[in-house]
């Protein structure tokens, strides 16, 4: 079976490639900038194997694909308890960009929506870090969950802050809400350079195969974080994962996934397998068109299909 998976991929690339529809991120002027014809696919096995066609070995910015990766360290670092008091676990039904906090607490829903990603950001490594530690915690824990070291994009992350009033809204509420305990903007910058961090699509997959393989890199062989928080992550990135069209996904797709809006797209099944891929132009939701089109191929040709 594994040497046609490679034909696969190409063929069913040129499947998706004549989709022209959605826009890029036009909220991140460097976003907004990028080649929107990239296309790429890649499937990393649980062995290590990676498998893929097209563009995967370009760097993009991890964005929201950050998301459930430091929601982990979050969880690793300081236990379940505290992190579940200060972010919630339902999907919000809104915009990933929405406030969404419960209005009792101010906690807000889940850790996939920005309010929630910027408060788990704060809650990566120990409480004593200073700001630049935290990002050096944070860039760690995902080179770990790759499998190399990566890198910032210095230029996308000062074109985001440049334009962050919205998280910086909601990480203000959050402060009021003494949900986030320090400087509002300190956490929203941390925030912004965990989301400017340069992946491949290659890279993705094997950050989605360390997931799938319970918490240890298929390459490295580190364990990056325990098979509980693993559990919890995935249950996570299947009901929240793709915001406002997580119930779509989960019936048409079935497979616990997080986007990002630079175009990555990532899924993880248990015991299998991780997919990545990359394609810039979004929907209204903020998910890559063909990303969508693309895992909706894999899901119904390969059964992938949880249920
Ligand atoms: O905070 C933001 O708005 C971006 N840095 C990340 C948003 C994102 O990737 C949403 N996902 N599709």
């Amino acid at each position: 079976m594994r040497p046609i998976i490679p034909d696969y991929l190409a063929e069913v690339l040129r499947d998706v490639e004549s989709d022209t529809s959605g826009e890029l991120a036009g909220y991140i002027p460097e976003l907004a900038a990028a080649d929107p014809e990239r296309l790429g696919a890649a499937f990393a096995m649980i062995d290590g194997e990676v498998y893929g066609a097209g563009d995967i070995d370009i760097e993009f910015t991890i964005q929201s694909i950050s998301k459930p990766f430091i929601y982990a360290l979050a969880l690793s670092d300081r236990g379940f308890d505290p992190v579940l008091a200060k972010v919630g676990v339902e999907p919000s039904g809104e915009a990933f960009n929405e406030i969404s906090l419960e209005s009792d607490t101010g906690r807000p829903l889940n850790p996939m929506i920005n309010a929630g990603a910027i408060t788990v950001h704060s809650l990566a490594g120990t409480e004593d870090l200073n700001p630049t530690e935290r990002v050096e915690r944070v860039l760690h824990g995902l080179s770990a969950f790759a499998g190399r070291r990566l890198k910032m994009d210095e230029a996308v992350c000062a074109s985001e802050m440049e334009h962050a009033h919205r998280n910086l809204v909601i990480a203000h509420m959050l402060r009021s809400h003494n949900v986030l305990t320090k400087d509002p903007r300190a956490i929203v910058d941390g925030y912004t350079r965990q989301c400017s961090v340069l992946v491949t699509t290659r890279d993705l997959a094997m950050m989605a195969a360390t997931l799938a393989n319970r918490g240890t890199n298929p390459l490295s062989g580190e364990q990056v974080v325990p098979e509980p928080v693993v559990r919890q992550v995935l249950s996570v990135m299947f009901s929240c994962g793709m915001y406002d069209a997580a119930g779509d996904w989960a019936t048409q797709v079935g497979i616990p996934a997080k986007s990002g809006v630079a175009g990555g797209l990532i899924g993880a099944l248990p015991g299998q397998i991780g997919i990545a891929t990359f394609s810039p132009r979004l929907d209204g939701h903020g998910n890559s068109v063909r990303g969508v089109s693309l895992f909706e191929r894999f899901s119904s040709d390969m059964g992938l299909h949880v249920m």
